[in-house]
């Protein structure tokens, strides 16, 4: 979401006359997007400014002005504290304030220390100024659309429902506007994303709230739009519909992130997940019959308050039943104004990363697996950039892996049958399934 976000602020910007440039010290406005989630994420936007001020010291003394915006759920979080904290800091800007950037632009240039946190009603979107055609090519194949925000579940360990702001969809007609404008740009895959996406209800064409199979459905008829993923659902909110959309919408890709965050009932109690292991095992044991080769991915926080060694021996038990084919871990990060962070039974921090180590290679051993039992087979591949080495590009699976190809750029943007021969360290290596073989001059 945080791709996405920096993207619309770069196209609101667009017709002030800013464009991109590659390097901090050539810029004259640096916008710093972050994130809140956990606690490392967050302290890193202080360094990052540390070394902005010695940029913009630097260009002072050549007589150049620079100002620096701080976006994301930090600024959200800390307001004008941050001003206070770090004078270097112009413009403090939440989540739902990005399409005022240009107003807030011009004023920090008169008078620097603006702070525009209001979580307002108002559509941001109707007012972010959507990427020209050029800039969408660019971009790539593949395209991001936000299409809900914000969250109203609660977890205790979470910040993102007072960073976000509740649960809001966007209507059906805007949604399907924006990919059809991707669309008609080159883009072939488009990820809707939600901080709770699979809970979407947005308003239809018809006046009725549509849910999220419907929505997909619709964009799936979009002219270019060959493949659709969603990222991040609730187990709670995987219903029968979305559940059957896998086995009936050929667009959907076979890949699913569906958060766990732990094994253990009583730690799922704790954090108000509301759901326990069991729905959670039975909801993977539906998406299978609907879509037997579906990838699953998944988060894990440990060390969650109050968790012993049985409830991280759940964790690890859940894991093995399911066999991802690749997931997120977490240790717990204390978050501020969160219940979790004042809970009894905090979790010693040699504890957490003992059981970070166990569970991550656990977790690698299993993508690992996973990505050997795909070799052999052909797949289809959406090629999106240059890869690492000359010669080769690089491209998704359906089921999210990476694949590198040696093919000329002129491939990318384009979906061919890949047949994979081999295994890198978190990527796979293919040939053209169709490629002739070259006959050995003699
Ligand atoms: N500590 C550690 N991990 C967290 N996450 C969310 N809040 C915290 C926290 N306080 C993780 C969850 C979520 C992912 C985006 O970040 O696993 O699914
Ligand atoms: Fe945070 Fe996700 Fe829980 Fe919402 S559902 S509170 S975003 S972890």
């Amino acid at each position: 979401m945080n791709v996405y976000d920096a993207e619309r602020m770069a196209d609101t910007l667009a017709p002030q006359g800013f464009v991109s440039v590659a390097a901090a010290e050539d810029a004259d406005l640096v916008v710093l997007n972050t994130c809140h989630i956990r606690e490392k994420a967050a302290e890193k936007v202080y360094s990052e400014l540390g070394r902005l001020r010695v940029l913009k010291e630097a260009a002072a003394a050549e007589g150049r002005k620079v100002i620096v915006a701080v976006a994301g759920c930090v600024a959200q979080a800390e307001g004008a504290d941050m001003v206070r904290r770090a004078p270097v800091v112009d413009i403090v800007v939440g989540p739902q304030s990005y399409h005022r950037l240009p107003e807030l632009v011009a004023a920090a240039a008169i008078r620097p220390g603006v702070v525009d946190t209001a979580l307002k009603a108002e559509d941001k979107f109707d007012r972010l100024v959507p990427p020209g055609r050029e800039q969408i090519a660019r971009r790539g194949s593949s395209a991001f659309v936000t299409i809900q925000e914000g969250c109203s579940r609660f977890c205790t360990y979470c910040v993102v429902p007072s960073t976000r702001g509740g649960e809001v969809s966007r209507p059906v007609d805007k949604v399907v506007a924006e990919v059809e404008r991707l669309a008609a740009a080159g883009v072939r895959e488009i990820t809707v994303l939600g901080q709770n996406v699979n809970a979407y209800r947005g308003e239809g064409p018809d006046g009725r709230p549509w849910k999220l199979p419907r929505l997909l459905a619709r964009l799936a008829e979009v002219p270019g739009i060959a493949r659709l993923r969603y990222a991040t659902s609730h187990p709670r909110a995987m219903s029968a519909e979305l559940i059957a959309a896998h086995r009936e919408l050929p667009q959907l890709m076979p890949y699913l992130h569906l958060p766990a965050q732990s094994g253990s009932d009583r730690i799922l109690d704790a954090m108000n997940r509301r759901h326990t292991r069991d729905l959670y095992l039975q909801r993977l044991a539906e998406v299978r019959a609907a879509r037997p080769d579906i990838a699953l991915s998944s988060d894990f926080i440990v060390g969650f308050p109050g968790e012993s060694d049985q409830d991280f021996a759940d964790t690890m038990d859940l894991v093995e039943r399911v066999g991802f084919a690749s997931a997120y871990s977490f240790k717990y990060s204390p978050r501020p104004g969160t219940p979790a962070a004042s809970m009894d039974g905090q979790v010693p921090e040699a504890v957490k990363s003992e059981r970070l180590t166990a569970l991550q290679a656990v977790l690698e051993s299993q993508q690992r697996a996973f990505n050997l039992a795909s070799v052999g087979r052909t797949v289809e591949v959406l090629f999106e950039k240059p890869g690492r080495l000359p010669g080769q590009i690089v491209g998704k699976s359906p089921h999210m892996q990476a694949v590198h190809v040696q093919a000329g750029a002129e491939m990318i943007g384009q979906i061919k049958a890949v047949r994979l021969v081999a295994v890198g360290s978190h990527s796979l290596f293919g040939e053209f399934a169709d490629a002739v073989p070259q006959p050995i001059a003699v």
